[in-house]
């Protein structure tokens, strides 16, 4: 028989299961979405792989790096949503569900800045190969900072204004939409770099695994309790005919415990998620009757 002190802890890791396993992302209540949705206003992305067809390391880099910006535009249309129609006991949910968006976007953007681009720079010789992609993320990081600074500076969660998150999120919806856009077709169109390594060749092997090995780390750096609950739930493995069905390639067991076990501690932000917890898409948490657009805004005082 175990002795006393194991079967403390036995009763003890019990029970906290139990008790991680009722706030888990996977006892959220989920239906099929009617009303308007995550894929808007903001457009996701088509990936390379589906589009052209083509299987080159530069195809494949540049639809992990699609995957990754679609979650992010999932994650800033259901902020954009939902953000009038949040009640008040929900609100300081809500704030930190958008400051975790803020945390995977800028986390992504730095890692881009401090890892990949120099790498692949290296790679191709080419310090020119992501001018395009340093000016556009310029373009957008005010408005961002505003965005965190607006959360973050509340007097009370009852004074969020879901009007003055929209206003600032829509301050740069072109610029930040134009960018998370672009960056996958100048990763695509490095295939047809002069310097792009030949097919077979160990080089070419070599820059697959740079946009692999960021890609594989750079959600988990952020923030296994945030970030990661935060990418998981708002990837839709149905689109594109099935093609990303099992994406990204992890153990299933690690997948489901990143979105339930992980998904579990900060429980009450993950239910204005776009997917549920088999990453398909749910029907918003937070949605007025009315389309969102024609509902008048929350009045200014
Ligand atoms: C957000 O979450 C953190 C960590 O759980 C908590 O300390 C903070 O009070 C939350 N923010 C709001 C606005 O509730």
């Amino acid at each position: 028989m175990a002795s006393r002190p194991i079967q403390i802890i036995l009763a003890l890791t019990t029970l906290l299961a139990g008790l991680l396993f009722t706030r888990a992302p996977l006892m959220m209540a989920s239906e099929a979405p009617k009303s308007p949705w995550a894929d808007g206003p903001m457009k996701l992305i088509a990936t390379p792989l589906y589009e052209t067809k083509k299987t080159d390391m530069y195809t494949t880099g540049a639809s992990h790096m699609c995957m990754l910006h679609n979650c992010i535009i999932r994650g800033y249309n259901s902020i954009w949503h939902q953000a009038p129609h949040v009640a008040d006991a929900d609100k300081p949910d809500f704030i930190n569900y958008s400051l975790t968006w803020h945390k995977f976007v800028q986390s992504h953007h730095d890692d881009e800045e401090a890892n990949l681009f120099p790498k692949v720079e290296d790679q191709l010789a080419d310090k020119q190969v992501w001018e395009e992609s340093h000016k556009e993320h310029e373009s957008f990081l005010d408005g961002l900072a505003e965005f965190k600074t607006y959360l973050t500076t509340l007097p009370a969660p009852t004074d969020f204004s879901g009007s003055e998150l929209r206003r600032i999120m829509e301050s740069f919806r072109d610029p930040f939409e134009t960018h998370f856009h672009n960056e996958i077709k100048t990763i695509a169109e490095m295939a047809d770099h002069p310097r792009a390594p030949a097919p077979g060749t160990p080089e070419e092997t070599a820059a697959g695994l740079t946009f692999k090995t960021w890609g594989k780390t750079t959600v988990s750096k952020a923030g296994m309790l945030d970030v990661v609950p935060f990418f998981l739930l708002n990837l839709d493995r149905t689109v594109e005919e099935g093609l990303w069905a099992n994406w990204p390639p992890m153990p299933a067991p690690i997948k489901w415990g990143m979105v339930n076990l992980a998904g579990s501690w900060h429980s009450g932000w993950w239910k204005f998620s776009s997917c549920d917890a088999n990453q398909r898409p749910k029907e918003l948490y937070a949605r007025g009757t009315e389309p969102a657009e024609a509902k008048s805004a929350e009045p200014e005082l």
